[in-house]
């Protein structure tokens, strides 16, 4: 079977800071390679020019320069436009899509730690994005002091809007991550990503199986 031949697959991979996303998205997107399979591989905020700009506003600046409403408006809006201009029409296309964070970063940021009840944002995501649900989300699991390390190991002093946050606000989003799996154990599955990038490139595979061809 080829790509062209497969249905289109909509993965996203989630998790906190520093965690593994962007690694493991391009792991993902070898392991589909090699079985013919090139998926469009993108990430949020972002993914389209319009939505890149808005990530821009979203991940530069004071941590107080957005109320978690006015980061959640943002975050379906540049959401909005990713769907509508690039992983719809690539998944009506047959192509299986890769994307670093998705609607359960909003859930999770903005919506538990940010203190907006998950209807309200998923209110947001059905205006903007029809809903649009990935059919399967990995959650990367490290605890925050791992996360934090890679991630000074890989950027030095610099943080974003988001990783300066406090030990509180990152260990909410934590806990969000793990009762979306809880809640939603078909679509949404948690990986062990404290082990060798290796290790957590084979726990992933082992949890999209039944959608691999
Ligand atoms: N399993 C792993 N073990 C050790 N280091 C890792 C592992 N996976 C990734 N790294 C390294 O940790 C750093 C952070 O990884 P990566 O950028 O993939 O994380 P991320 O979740 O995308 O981070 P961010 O939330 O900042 O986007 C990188 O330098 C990467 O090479
Ligand atoms: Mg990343």
């Amino acid at each position: 079977m080829n790509a062209a031949t497969t249905p289109g697959r909509f993965i996203s991979l989630e998790g906190g800071e520093g965690a593994g996303k962007s690694t493991q998205v391009a792991r993902l997107a070898e392991l589909l390679a090699a079985r013919g399979i090139h998926a469009l591989v993108t990430r949020e905020p972002g993914g389209t020019e319009g939505a890149e700009a808005i990530r821009t506003l979203l991940m530069q600046g004071g941590v107080n320069r957005w109320s978690a409403h006015s980061e959640a408006l943002l975050f379906a809006a540049a959401r909005a436009d990713h769907v509508e201009k690039l992983i719809r029409p690539a998944i009506g296309a047959g192509q299986w899509v890769i994307c670093d964070r998705f609607i359960d970063s909003s859930r999770a940021y903005q919506g538990v730690a940010g203190g907006i009840d998950d209807a309200a944002v998923m209110a947001l995501h059905g205006f903007g994005s029809r809903g649009m649900l990935p059919d399967r989300t990995l959650i990367l699991e490290v605890s925050i002091e791992e996360g934090r390390a890679r991630a000074a190991r890989r950027d030095g002093a610099a943080a974003d809007r988001f990783a300066a946050r406090g030990n509180d606000f990152h260990a909410d989003v934590a806990a969000a991550f793990r009762r979306f799996a809880a809640q939603e154990p078909d679509r949404c599955r948690l990986v062990d990503a404290s082990a060798s990038a290796d290790i957590v490139a084979a726990a992933i595979h082992a949890q999209l199986a039944d959608l691999l061809p």
